[in-house]
């Protein structure tokens, strides 16, 4: 099996409902498949234990988003593939983690609020447009899009699945994983699509 030649972070931003948990949810397989070990810090998950007690505003997200980034980087720099799945509206918070983790994979998880708020899979945006939750994150808070992520997966046009397999070719790009044909000179080559079949 293949071992990941060194961790990183991949960072998830995008609004409530764009698709980061799911994407992760597919990501993850096709990591372990590969070898990599993983760890994943989701914004819903981690509010329940590290970032318990905080609210919304946006000193309380930093603090959420600073403490993703510190955890991400020790992961990442013992050679785990860390996958920060939250909101994490505050470019500038966001940067500093790119600053601190350096080997760092922006995935903007780009979606409507319209489609967001059609979908509303935790009946939030019906609550937070009838004002019962205030500061909510596109409807009554601001979110920054990132101007220049490594990944754009348009959860709109595109499937989970094939979100997270442009995500491990950008790994691949980058090096954080070795790609997966190997010499042909000794009779194993295993595709991209086999891999992804294998993980499915
Ligand atoms: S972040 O802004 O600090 O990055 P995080 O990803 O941890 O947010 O948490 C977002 C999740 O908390 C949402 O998916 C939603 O389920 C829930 N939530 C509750 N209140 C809010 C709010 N005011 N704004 C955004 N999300 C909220």
């Amino acid at each position: 099996m293949t071992h990941s030649p060194r961790g990183c972070t991949i960072w998830f931003t995008g609004l409530s409902g764009a698709g980061k948990s799911t994407i992760t949810e597919h990501l993850v397989p096709l990591l372990k498949t590969r070898g990599s070990k993983v760890e994943v810090l989701d914004g819903d998950v981690v509010r329940t234990n590290l970032s318990k007690g905080l609210g919304f505003s946006k000193e309380d997200r930093d603090i959420n988003i600073r403490r993703i980034g510190f955890v991400c980087h020790l992961l990442s720099r013992n050679g785990v593939i860390a996958i920060a799945a939250a909101i994490s509206p505050y470019k500038n918070i966001r940067d500093e983690n790119r600053a601190l983790i350096k080997d760092f994979v922006e995935v903007y998880v780009k979606v409507s609020l319209e489609t967001c708020i059609q979908r509303d899979v935790k009946g939030l945006y019906k609550k937070a447009l009838a004002g019962e939750i205030k500061e909510f994150t596109g409807v009554s808070d601001p979110y920054e899009p990132p101007t220049n992520p490594e990944v754009i997966c348009e959860t709109e046009k595109e499937s989970p699945l094939e979100s997270a397999q442009k995500i491990v070719r950008k790994l691949e790009e980058m090096g954080y994983l070795a790609p997966l044909a190997q010499s042909s000179s000794d009779g194993v080559h295993v595709t991209h699509q086999q891999a992804v079949a294998v993980a499915a």
